[in-house]
């Protein structure tokens, strides 16, 4: 058989810069099980429909099987001249078995036959991302329980804003990977449709049975227009931009760690395993792995926009650019496969310094919104609280003490506004009593958060 691309109406000479051009092997030999699973259910399709024999099928399942020992074994030989993992497998067939290896391509080009592979690979990738994500959730999860009752201070503008329970902290990063997990499972709908039928782009005169197939490679739907599906890859695309997002919430999550485990805030002392030094500085044990999931968000980001570029102003059908779809998705599903394990493995080995966060919990005025709303109970308008609590926060700064450390007397006389306020008011004050009133649905209150708790610990079977 001479190099496959070149047989048909071409002579077999090619520019010698080509091959290496246009091989796509050196990364799509990692489709070899989905491509041999595939042909090997094709195969099966013929013979049930007569176009090949029941011993012709046998012979080419048992063919492929030895092909894909043979790859995983390592004994496979590969050869650029041969293009792609499609024609490795059918090559390696067609000489084993002469005219019977030919039939195997019988109602199939390698355009319905690559996207095929794709989706089963991708399918399979989105579930091991799935686990991943259970996983690291589950130690988010595992977490809340070990650090029962720590306040954190919580920052917006990174200024310190309100108390919460480091259980509400750890469960933001569960909410967001669930959503995560809620897109690959939404995604995985379009990606389980069967291209293979679909032929070059007009589908085939032959009488195949698509439904089969369907059945055997577990698909749940066959793909309906056949134009459409020999250069669908909305699916590669999705798939990339929701592994993209989980590197985005990875991304924060370890900006969240890097700084809480600085000298500065000192909450947080990582894993040892997990940090390494400084070539120079000999004091310094720095978060390197925690700097890579952020920094590596930033492949998963060009990938995206390689993959939306690649397809944009597309004509429909297979186009050869089609084949630069593998190493972006592939590329973003290795690298976000490693961060969340690592990340999983951090979250697990970490130590909340408790001592040290209470040290300072009640600097920065963290009870102030539940003093104001206290207020709002009390029938001010919030407005006027609002202003009455910045008041007293301004006097209390400037002597450097804690709204609980004044006087009911002292609070009273600094606003009119205070003036309704009686010694009831030291059931909000300090940051423990703060946290305890934030209590409606969704808060941080030990309340509100013991239920997501258990919620959580339901959802994920731990
Ligand atoms: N290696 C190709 C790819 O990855 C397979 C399909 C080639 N089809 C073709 N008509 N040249 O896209």
């Amino acid at each position: 058989m001479s190099t496959p691309s070149r047989s048909g109406v071409l002579g077999a000479n090619v520019d010698t810069r080509v091959e290496k051009f246009t091989e796509s092997v050196s990364f799509d030999r990692r489709l070899y099980a989905h491509d041999i699973v595939g042909s090997q259910a094709h195969a099966r399709m013929l013979a049930k429909v007569g176009l090949i024999s029941g011993d012709e099928c046998r012979e080419i399942e048992q063919t492929l099987s030895e092909i894909r020992q043979e790859i995983e074994q390592g004994e496979f030989h590969f050869d650029p001249a041969l293009e792609d993992i499609h024609m490795h497998v059918e090559h390696a067939l067609v000489e084993r078995l002469g005219d019977v290896g030919r039939k195997l391509h019988t109602a199939r080009s390698r355009n319905d036959q690559v996207s095929t592979d794709l989706r089963m690979w991708t399918r399979e990738a989105i579930d091991t991302i799935d686990r991943r994500l259970a996983d690291l959730m589950a130690a988010l999860v595992a977490r809340c329980e070990r650090d029962e009752g720590v306040i954190l201070p919580a920052y917006t503008h990174l200024r310190r804003a309100q108390p919460v329970l480091a259980a509400h902290a750890y469960l933001c990063h569960v909410e967001r990977l669930a959503r995560d997990r809620g897109r690959l499972a939404d995604a995985r709908r379009r990606v389980n449709v069967l291209p293979l039928g679909g032929g070059a782009l007009a589908g085939t005169s032959l009488p195949i049975d698509r439904e089969m197939v369907r059945r055997e490679l577990e698909f749940d739907a066959v793909a309906a227009n056949s134009l459409d599906t020999s250069s669908d890859r909305d699916f590669v695309a999705e798939v990339t931009f929701a592994w993209t997002m989980i590197a985005e919430h990875l991304s924060s999550w370890a900006e969240e760690w890097i700084l809480w485990s600085t000298t500065e805030f000192d909450f947080l002392a990582l894993p040892q395993e997990f940090c390494t030094c400084s070539s120079m500085m000999p004091q310094k044990i720095n978060p390197d792995v925690l700097e890579l999931v952020r920094g590596k968000t930033g492949r998963l980001v060009g990938n995206l926009m390689s993959l939306l570029t690649l397809l944009k102003g597309l004509p429909p059908a297979y186009n050869r650019d089609l084949q630069e779809d593998k190493e972006p998705l592939f590329d973003s599903f290795d690298t976000i496969d490693a961060c969340l394990e690592l990340a999983a493995a951090i979250v697990a080995g970490a130590e909340l310094k408790q001592e040290s966060i209470a040290e300072r919990l009640e600097a920065g005025f963290l009870d102030a919104t539940t003093l104001m709303e206290h207020l709002i109970g009390l029938g001010v308008p919030q407005r006027t609280a609002h202003h009455a609590v910045g008041s007293l926060v301004a006097m209390a700064a400037e002597r450097g003490v804690a709204l609980a450390e004044l006087s009911l007397e002292e609070m009273r006389s600094v606003d009119p506004a205070l003036a309704v306020l009686d010694e009831r008011v030291f059931e909000f004050l300090g940051t423990r009593q703060a946290v305890a009133a934030f209590a409606s649905f969704g808060s941080t209150s030990p309340e509100r958060v013991a239920e997501q708790v258990t919620r959580w610990k339901q959802e994920l079977g731990i």
